[in-house]
Parts: C-alpha cells; structure tokens; sequence
C-alpha cells in the first residue's frame, strides 16, 4: 500500500519519508546521516512500541515496486478488448455457485476479470481451468457476499455492533475469511460501513448502526479479521468497504432513494468509517446505489477521484454495487450504456458488476476520446494490484482443495465462536424483578411460543453466505438441547412444550387458543416473535415497523394466562414496542444470531453461560415519526425542556423527544454504579490531553461486565456540535461488589471539529464529559485555554479512540517523534 507508506513527518529541517521495501518490512530512509540516526530511534522505538502506529497490511510476497513492473509489463502485453475484460465482473448462480452458460467462452478470450457467487473447489476450478486456456491467463478475482459468515453464520453485523467488542467482530469475520478462501472466495462484498439512522431501511442489519465512533471501530475490526495482516495468506479474504457513499441515508429509509445532504453532514458523519476503511488498509470499496447531491455514486468525481484517491490517496480497486453503472440510465444521467460507460469509467468506478457496458462501448469510447487510454490502464492497474496483493499469480496451476475446503467449514471451534459471539450480541432491554435469568431448580415446566422459534428456513437472515439452513439450530432446539442436559442435574427434571401459535407471518389467529393452553400449563412462557428474513436486508425496506401481522395480539393472549414471560425479538432492526415495553415482564433482543442462534439464547435466558451486558448500537423509536432518531442530535434554539415543558420549542405535541430505548442501552443480570468522576485537570491548554476516570461498580450478586461509554459535548463552538459524541468505551469484567476505577483520556483530536475549511480544529472554551451508560452517565466540565489550533486539512474526521490501550499506543507513537525532533534539532 504505497500511499499508507508514504508518511512524511514534516518539520523546519528535514523530511523523512517511510518507504516499503518488501515482506513487511519499513525503513526509514532519511536525507542525512544525522537523520537516518533519528531514523534508527523511530524503527526502535517503534518495535518497542509493538502496532505502536497502525501498521498496514503487508500484502503479497512480491515487493510493491515488484508488482508495479509486473503489472506493467502485463498491461503492455495486453489489447484494449483484454484490459475492458479485466474491469468486467460477471455473475455467477448464487443457489448452485457455477458458472452460467457462455461464461467460460469469455474467460478464455479473457474477457472476464472477476466473478461473483461462484464458489466451491469443483466450481471454481472450473473456471481456473477456461483462465488457463486464455492468452495471457491472468487469475480472476472470486467474490461473494460474505457478510456475517460463510458456512458458518455468525449474528448479523447489527447485532455483532451490540456487542460492542472489537476482538469479536474481527474474529466472526476473521473465521468467515478462512471458510471463504478455502472455498475459493477471494474477496467479500464487505463490511457495509455505512452509517444508518433510520431503521425502516432493511440493510441497517448489515451494518453497525447509527453511531460515527462505533462504525468506525467496527470497521477496522472487521477489516482486521477479513484481510488480516497480508490477505494473500490462504485463511484470509480482500475486503471492500461499501457502499460510498450516503446509501444509508436514503430518504424516507426506502432502499436506494435519493439522498441529499450538506458536505457538512457527509463529512461528520457518513465519511469517516470510510476513511477508517483506508486507514485499517481495506483494498477494496464498492459504490452506492444512490445518487448523492444529484450526482450517481458510481459517477461521483468528487467523491471517488477528489476524496477517495485524492484526500485519502487509495491505491486500491473500487467496484460498482451490482447493474448500478447501466441504472445510471434510470437515473436519468445516462441517456444510454455507452454513456453509462463513459461517466462511470472518466469518475473513477474501476470495475462493473454486473452490467456489460464497459465491454461493449469501452473500444468505441477509447476510439473517439471519449475515455482517455490512460484511464482504462489506470483502472487495469487497480484490478491487477489486487490481483497481485492476493498472490494470486503465484502458484497459478494450483487448484482450490476440495479436502481442504471440506476440512474448514464449520469447524467445531467456528461453530463455538458462533455460539459465543451470538450471545454477545443479545441485548436486555427489560428485566422487571428479576425475571431472567430462569431458574431451572424453581421452573419446571416451561413453554415456548412461536413459530419463529422452530424455524429453520428463518434462521438464516437477508445476507447467509453459503450457510445451510440444516446446520443451524433453532431456539426451541437450543431451549430443548440445553434443558436435557440440566436435567441429568436436577433433582426434579424440566419439561419443553412447544405451541406455534401462528405462522411466523401471523396472519391468523386461528392458532392462539391452542397456545394458550400450553402456555397456561406451563410456569415460565419464552415467546419468539419478531421478523422473517425477507422483511429485512437488501430492498426490506418498511413503512411500518411494529410487529407485524398479529403477533403482538398473541403476546396479549398469552400475557393475559398471567404466567411470567419473556419475549424474545428475533429482529434485523429495531422495532417499534411500546406496549412490549410498557407491559412484557422481560425482553430480550436476539436480532437474527446465525448458525447457533438458538443454543445461545439458551445461554443467556438461563443465565448459566452468559450474563447480557450489550448495549443497542441503534436507539430504538417510540413510533415511526420520532425517525431519524439519534443520540447526537443538535440542541437547536428552542430546546425542548422536559421539566419545563413549554409550547414553542423544539419538540413534538403528541409524544416525547426521547427514544424508548436509547443508544448505548442494555441491561444485564447484574447492576452497576459510576461515580467520582474525576478529571486529571479541569484547565489545559490546548492540545493538551485530558485523563477522565470514574469509579465503576458492581452492585448486584452476580459476576458481570459493563460497557463504559465517554461522550464528549463541545459547548460553544465556531460550528454548532452535538449535545455528545461518543468518542471511547471500554468492556470492564467485574465479580459480584467489585469496583475499579476505569480511565480514558481525551485527546485533542476528541475536542476537534471540522471548521469551515474542513480543517481538524480544537477551539478554547467549555468541554463536557460524560461517563457512563445511557442511563447513568456522571458528568464533568473542563476548559481548554489558548487560542484555536487547526492540524493539516484531513478530508474527513480522524476519530480517535480515547481508551487507555490506544493512548498508550500513541503515547509511545509520541515519544518517538520528540525523539526525531530532539535529534533534527542536533542537527
Ligand atoms: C482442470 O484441468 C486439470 C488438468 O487438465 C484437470 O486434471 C482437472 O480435472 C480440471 N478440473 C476441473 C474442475 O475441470
Ligand atoms: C440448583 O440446584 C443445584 C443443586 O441443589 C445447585 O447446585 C444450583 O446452584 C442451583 N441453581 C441455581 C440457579 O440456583
Ligand atoms: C452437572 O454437574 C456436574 C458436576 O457438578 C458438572 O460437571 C456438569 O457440568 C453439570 N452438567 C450440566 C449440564 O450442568
Ligand atoms: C414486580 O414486582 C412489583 C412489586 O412486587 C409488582 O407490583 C409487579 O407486578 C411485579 N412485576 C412483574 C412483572 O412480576
Ligand atoms: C429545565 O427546567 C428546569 C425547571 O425549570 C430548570 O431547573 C432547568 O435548569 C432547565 N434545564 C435547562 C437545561 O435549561
Ligand atoms: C478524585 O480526586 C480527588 C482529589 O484529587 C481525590 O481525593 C479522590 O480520591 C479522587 N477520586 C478518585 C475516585 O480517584
């Protein structure tokens, strides 16, 4: 990754400029003698630092100056028709993940670059095989849609988000990289970084919700466990964050609207986890859908030549989403293929999925100077990097292991991370009195609702990779499974009855009665309701977001036996539930948890493996008009106040400003108490860091582990800023009365914002600090003295994690630039 690299560190005497000189190493090379000396303190230090500054992947074996030449070399041996070839993706049968017919004919005039959905040893050597019958026999580059999983389904990425715990993201994707390799998948259609604040949209379950500083997180993990340190490793797959930009944004949360926004809010909020994307070293992004500002993303100059390769200098390879380069014509700024063509290829879309046009206009284009030669090589350039960073020339007579692949997928330690991850995800919304977890000495008899719990077409979601039905576990099965087992315990044994109630459409109420009977036998009811998959992911969009058909009527039916119960919400969004909230004793939101969804509701309901201690990464809305929704909002003029509510302010007449849940939200089986917030100064100058510590708590009697969040508010400030922005949080484990003090500090870049010529900036004045969850946050004030500093133009908004482990990593990062400076300065 050349431009990652390419770090100059500035200052009055000298430049010094980090090169890459090949298998994951960097030397500093410096101007002088005396520098190169520094230099030797920087790669010292650095390596004392460990990961001290984020490291890039190292990618292939061969040097990145070697793959230059290489692709040079290449690109002069190619004809114009073979370099279109290369942009040209072509759709393989995603049920059976062949080839279609007439495919292979092109591969061997090399006319095919990529593919998408074929996968499996035998399928994919076949086209290895027509790739070797080609002139030049350049490798194809395999896709797929591996977004939480590909044999084994890991919780939706809105559910992984719950958890917010990095090391399991990275590991979920991480092991859906080894299964994708292994079946000959070079790159995944992932991760969907965009930010959504609108949950009638249906791809909100594809990504990590609505918050900046989450997503960004988030993204870099995922982007570790795809690609991991070289994605030429045969465990790991190319990543491609997507979809740039806005998509999330679509008005009315209606898939693939029109989206309209200020550069302002583009750069605050839906840029950043792209940024991160870069910087994580992601090789790869796809393109929205969406026109954004009136201008198609596939078409979008200033985004993807100005920003992306301009302010970010991405030297990777950018994809159109599927037919989005030919729906320019929909759009109505194309007015035919060949124009289609033309825009996509001259703003930087390297490759088409799907459509044909580059194939078929792209000679003509190049004849008349519609299309600059230069830019079709360019755009060659981008697919064949890839190619090399994959390794993919090397070994080229090597088939995909059809042993090998039967040997990866779903493996037991996959199927117990699945498990253990989808209990991560589940998130306590309510808990009255100590409903959950169920006590199996005291409940003997217990029923299960629903005919989601017993469906497995259902435990796969919108987006399953190549996960079978037949593999996953249901969570009658999983209540069942788990029972049987304590039973061999227990003096008394437990008993599993089962009443659908109705379809999991529930459209009837013919049913209800007869689960009412069951349920009215039994001591505890688990009722599962919620969401089939085909209401949620790609084009799920809803303009009603309750539950649907008539499961909140069999909730009441079974409410009213007056036995205990918990709803369990098997959902891809967040749902409107206000009479959930207001009457169901406990509720637990399970989102659509994969593979081993269902043993791991087990886990957690009976509370002997898990304690629930996520946290919503999406605030949940009273009714469909309070959307958008989001905890950053804006104070505005006329704050509402709710202890002094007056007419003419911000506010709505028939219902609350607040959601019914909040961002960062989640119960557990313990409580926690944070206080004595304290602040290492309540003055600095600026630029300077601030330490907050606070004491956490546990409060109840069980063991258990709290998401400690830190907002930040910028009083006043040259641009208005939100109430808060979470910048940190830290998982802390603690036993039953245990406390700690947990710290974070708040680095500069946590108090800047991007001033009107988008330049990061930290202004003097007034700074509050929360600490705490959604609904016990203790605050602090502190001033910061001096006048405003302004660091080098960055495009988008560097978020910077103020936990302690980073700070420590940049504290070592520091004092290896002081150390260069004190020796410059020698000079
Ligand atoms: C690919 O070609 C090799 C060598 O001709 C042959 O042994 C192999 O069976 C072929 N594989 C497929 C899947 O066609
Ligand atoms: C259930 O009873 C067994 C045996 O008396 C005991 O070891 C266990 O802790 C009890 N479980 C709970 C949840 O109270
Ligand atoms: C049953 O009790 C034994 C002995 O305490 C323990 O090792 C085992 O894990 C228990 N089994 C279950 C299913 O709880
Ligand atoms: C919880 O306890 C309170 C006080 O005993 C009682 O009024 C309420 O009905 C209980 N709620 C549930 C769901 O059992
Ligand atoms: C809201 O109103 C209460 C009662 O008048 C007042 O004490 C409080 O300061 C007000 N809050 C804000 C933020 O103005
Ligand atoms: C907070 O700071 C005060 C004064 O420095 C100190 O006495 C107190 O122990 C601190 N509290 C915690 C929890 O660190």
């Amino acid at each position: 990754m050349k431009t990652a690299f390419e770090v100059y560190l500035r200052t009055p005497y000298r430049k010094l400029t980090l090169i890459k000189t090949g298998v994951g190493t960097e030397i500093l090379a410096a101007i002088t003698m005396r520098s190169f000396v520094a230099a030797l303190v920087v790669v010292t230090t650095l390596l004392l630092g460990e990961r001290c500054l984020a490291r890039q992947p190292s990618n292939s074996r061969l040097s990145e100056a070697e793959i230059e030449r290489q692709i040079e070399t290449l690109l002069s041996q190619m004809t114009l028709e073979e370099k279109l070839g290369q942009l040209q993706q072509l759709h393989g049968i995603k049920d059976s993940g062949m080839h279609r017919p007439g495919q292979l004919e092109k591969v061997e005039k090399g006319l095919a670059g990529s593919f998408y959905h074929v996968r499996g040893a035998r399928n994919v050597n076949v086209l290895h095989n027509a790739t070797l019958q080609s002139r030049l026999k350049i490798p194809l580059l395999l896709a797929f849609d591996v977004i939480h999983g590909y044999r084994t389904l890991f919780p939706i990425p809105l559910g992984e988000a719950a958890s917010w715990d990095l090391k399991a993201a990275e590991r979920a994707a991480s092991i859906a990289a080894a299964e994708a390799r292994s079946a000959g998948v070079h790159w995944t259609f992932a991760p969907m970084v965009d930010i959504s604040r609108d949950p009638r949209w249906g791809r909100v379950m594809e990504g990590s919700g609505e918050d900046v500083h989450l997503g960004v997180e988030l993204a870099k993990a995922r982007i570790r466990g795809f690609q991991g340190a070289d994605y030429s490793q045969k465990d790991k797959v190319l990543a491609c964050a997507k979809h740039l930009v806005g998509y999330g944004a679509a008005e009315g949360g209606r898939d693939y609207n029109t989206v309209d926004m200020s550069e302002r809010r583009l750069r605050e909020t839906y840029l950043p986890p792209f940024k991160a994307a870069v910087d994580a070293g992601v090789g790869s992004f796809m393109t929205a859908f969406n026109d954004l500002n009136g201008m198609p993303a596939t078409a979008n100059k200033f985004i993807l030549r100005d920003i992306l390769r301009g302010e970010w200098e991405f030297d990777g390879l950018v994809v159109s989403d599927h037919n989005s380069v030919e729906e320019m014509i929909n759009h109505g700024l194309a007015a035919d293929k060949s124009e289609a063509a033309r825009l996509a290829l001259n703003a930087g879309t390297d490759m088409e999925m799907f459509s044909g046009t580059y194939l078929e206009n792209g000679a003509k284009l190049v004849e008349t100077g519609k299309v600059a030669t230069e830019t079709i090589n360019n755009a060659v350039r981008n697919v064949l990097r890839i190619k090399f960073r994959l390794g993919l020339f090397e070994n080229p007579n090597a088939p995909v292991s059809a042993e090998q692949e039967q040997a990866t997928l779903k493996k037991p330690e996959f199927l117990k991370a699945a498990r253990e991850i989808a209990a991560k995800s589940f998130v306590l919304l309510k808990n009255e009195n100590e409903t959950l977890p169920i006590d199996l000495n005291k409940t003997k008899r217990l029923a299960v609702i629903g005919a989601l719990a017993d469906d497995k077409p259902n435990t796969l979601d919108w987006w399953s990779g190549d996960a079978h039905a037949e593999d996953s576990i249901t969570i009658l099965q999983g209540l069942r499974d788990f029972v049987a087992a304590a039973n061999a315990n227990l003096t008394s044994p437990a008993t599993v009855t089962f009443s659908k109630g109705c379809e999991s459409t529930c459209d009837s109420d013919k049913d209800f009665p007869a689960a009412r009977i069951v349920a009215a036998a039994a001591d505890f009811v688990v009722i599962v309701v919620g969401e089939i998959r085909e209401v949620s992911g790609e084009a799920g969009s809803l303009s009603n977001i309750d539950l649907s058909g008539r499961q909140l009527d069999l909730v009441k039916e079974i409410a009213a036996t007056g036995k205990p119960y918990v709803v369990v919400l098997k959902n891809g969004r967040p749902l409107t539930i206000t009479w959930l909230a207001e009457n169901a004793p406990a509720i637990l939101v399970t989102w659509h948890a994969g593979t081993m969804g269902g043993p791991a509701v087990a886990d957690v309901l009976f509370g002997a493996v898990v304690n629930p201690q996520w946290k919503t990464p999406h605030e949940f809305p009273r009714s469909l008009g309070q959307i958008p929704l989001n905890y950053d909002y804006k104070n505005t003029g006329r704050p509402f106040n709710a202890s002094a509510p007056l007419r003419d302010t911000s506010r709505y007449m028939d219902a609350p400003n607040t959601p019914l849940y909040p961002f960062g939200f989640g119960l557990s089986y313990t409580t926690f108490r944070i206080d004595e917030l304290n602040l290492s100064s309540e003055r600095v100058q600026n630029g300077e860091s601030v330490r907050v510590s606070v004491q956490v708590q546990n409060t109840g009697n069980r063991a258990g582990e709290e998401v400690v969040q830190l907002y930040l508010r910028d009083v006043y400030a040259a641009i208005t800023r939100p109430m808060r922005q979470l910048k940190g949080f830290q998982k802390v484990a603690l036993e039953a009365g245990e406390k700690r003090q947990v710290e974070f500090v708040v680095l500069p870049e946590d108090m800047s914002f991007l001033d009107e010529a988008w330049k990061m900036t930290v202004e003097a004045g007034e700074f509050e600090v929360f600490v705490g969850n959604s609904v016990n946050a203790v605050m602090g004030k502190f001033t910061v003295e001096g006048s405003t500093s302004t660091a080098a133009p960055t495009g988008a908004t560097t978020v910077v994690t103020s936990t302690q482990a980073s700070s420590a990593q940049k504290n070592v990062a520091r004092l290896a630039l002081y150390l260069v400076f004190t020796l410059l300065a020698l000079n």
